[in-house]
């Protein structure tokens, strides 16, 4: 049975597992994937990238959600993965990630994180300032290493999307800025120093954006920009990282364009830039060869090779959270609060960015809406709410309600305040479920506590029957 549907029993479906069974086995809040789905938006991403451009290398950005699951499949499928940190990196390799194929970024390194990237083999640096440069730089040739470096770059570009995830506006955090000659100056720089090998440009404009003008721009500048370099350096740029950003449907009534016409349009706006502002018969590369073997003919451009980031396109939709209410509560001549057992602790987003999402009632996912009702999580605060106008059928304490669309940014994001344990994720798919993480224990978030007794807060935990597991009733 398919994902998202209702069983004979009015259950909803997912993976073809059913929800209430899902609970019972592993309590709640619980994460539900959807593997097929991931596995599916994997292939479109490849097929879409193949028919846009020869060689195009998609990179899944590992902070959208990962797990030694999740990065098997990407390593399996032949993707590249970002990571931007050091625990990122450690959680690649542990998963088996083959390093040459890691991109690894972060707009403020540590010396001990590039190190690690050094020493791991990472197979792309992407440099997002002039002191980092210099540390990577030192690093390499201290371990008699080189290192393959991309420069992030910033044109100048304010996407539609939540100011907080939009990336490449010149007033930002990351990257070199194109104006002034900033990203310019990175590139000579980065010319000069012996253990860099820069290969190119990287540009991420920003995040859940639904539109693919912005992606066009980007391309468009960061082409010229590869230009400019060439014509003031001689270095023609050998890759480009056209970055992630790519939205989803978070509601039923959003339409975002399929992932494919991003491509598409991305990757067309950058070929006709890139023949506008280039000159053919100039290879790509130079130091490191680029990808042109021997000397390109006169009459012919020499292209770079091409890399997209997507993160939240791939896991996003095929994630659901399952809750258990609590208790429903009326404020009369207000609104009915329904109060779940997890919330900002385990999916952020509403809060941080006023996220908009969707839920039912799973266990009678049959039932229409009886009305609006706030879907409040159980943190300390006012501000914990999930949906402030949530479409459910008249719940009631015991229910179980699945929040959709929260396979990106919401695990990946949560946190532990009030001592809420992270939820378990269990991967579904033709019926049959798979616990691939466990729910975090008393324990587990008591670790690092160098005052505790040790062996007590086990002991305690067991006293609590604290395996978090709250059965559906
Ligand atoms: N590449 C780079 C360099 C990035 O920084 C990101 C996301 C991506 C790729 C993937 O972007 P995606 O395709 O997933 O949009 N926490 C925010 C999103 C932050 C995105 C950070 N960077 C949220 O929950 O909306």
């Amino acid at each position: 049975m398919e994902t998202g549907k209702t069983n004979r029993l009015g259950h909803l479906v997912w993976g073809g597992c059913d929800c209430v069974a899902l609970a019972a086995s592993f309590g709640t809040p619980l994460c539900v994937v959807d593997e097929e789905m991931v596995l599916s938006r994997i292939r479109r991403y490849i097929r879409a990238a193949s028919d846009a451009y020869p060689g195009l290398r998609v990179a899944y950005a590992s902070k959208a959600f990962a797990c030694g699951a999740v990065i098997r499949h990407v390593s399996n499928e032949g993707l590249w993965l970002d990571v931007v940190s050091g625990g990122e990196l450690h959680l690649a390799l542990a998963a088996g990630m083959p390093p040459e194929r890691i991109v690894f970024h972060g707009n403020n390194k540590k010396t001990d994180e590039l190190a690690f990237g050094l020493s791991a083999g990472a197979g792309r640096f992407v440099v997002d300032n002039f002191t980092e440069l210099e540390c990577l730089s030192r690093l390499a040739a201290d371990g008699g290493n080189r290192a393959a470096v991309l420069l992030r770059v910033t044109p100048g570009i304010s996407p539609r999307t939540h100011r907080a995830v939009q990336t490449a506006r010149v007033d930002s955090k990351f990257g070199f800025p194109v104006a002034e000659g900033i990203a310019l100056a990175a590139a000579r720089r980065a010319l000069s120093l012996p253990s860099i090998d820069l290969l190119g440009l990287h540009c991420h404009i920003g995040s859940q954006i639904t539109e693919t003008y912005p992606f066009k721009a980007a391309a468009r500048a960061v082409a010229r920009l590869a230009w400019e370099i060439e014509a003031a350096t001689g270095y023609l740029a050998a890759e480009i990282n056209l970055g992630g950003g790519w939205g989803v449907d978070q509601l039923p009534t959003d339409e975002t364009p399929p992932l494919e016409r991003h491509v598409s349009d991305a990757v067309g706006a950058f070929r006709r830039a890139w023949r506008r502002h280039g000159r053919p018969g100039v290879p790509v590369g130079r130091r490191t060869g680029g990808q042109t073997e021997g000397r390109p003919s006169p009459r012919r451009y020499s292209w770079p090779v091409l890399y997209l980031e997507p993160g939240r396109a791939i896991t996003a939709e095929a994630g659901i959270t399952l809750y258990t209410v609590g208790a429903v509560k009326p404020v009369p001549g207000h609104r009915t609060y329904v109060l779940v057992d997890g919330g900002m602790a385990d999916n952020p987003r509403p809060a941080f960015y006023g996220s908009l999402y969707h839920a039912a009632v799973a266990n009678r996912a049959g039932d229409a809406p009886g009305g609006d009702y706030v879907l409040a999580g159980k943190a300390c605060e006012s501000g914990d709410i999930l949906i402030r106008n949530a479409r459910l059928a008249n719940p009631r304490p015991g229910d179980l309600i699945a929040v959709y669309a929260t396979g990106a940014y919401n695990y990946s994001m949560a946190s532990n305040y009030n001592r809420l344990a992270r939820p378990a994720i269990v991967f579904t798919g033709q019926g049959k479920a798979r616990l691939v993480v466990r729910r975090e224990t008393y324990e587990d978030m008591e670790r690092c506590d160098l005052e505790l007794a040790p062996g007590q807060t086990r002991l305690m935990e067991a006293a609590a029957g604290a395996d978090t597991r709250h059965g559906y009733a």
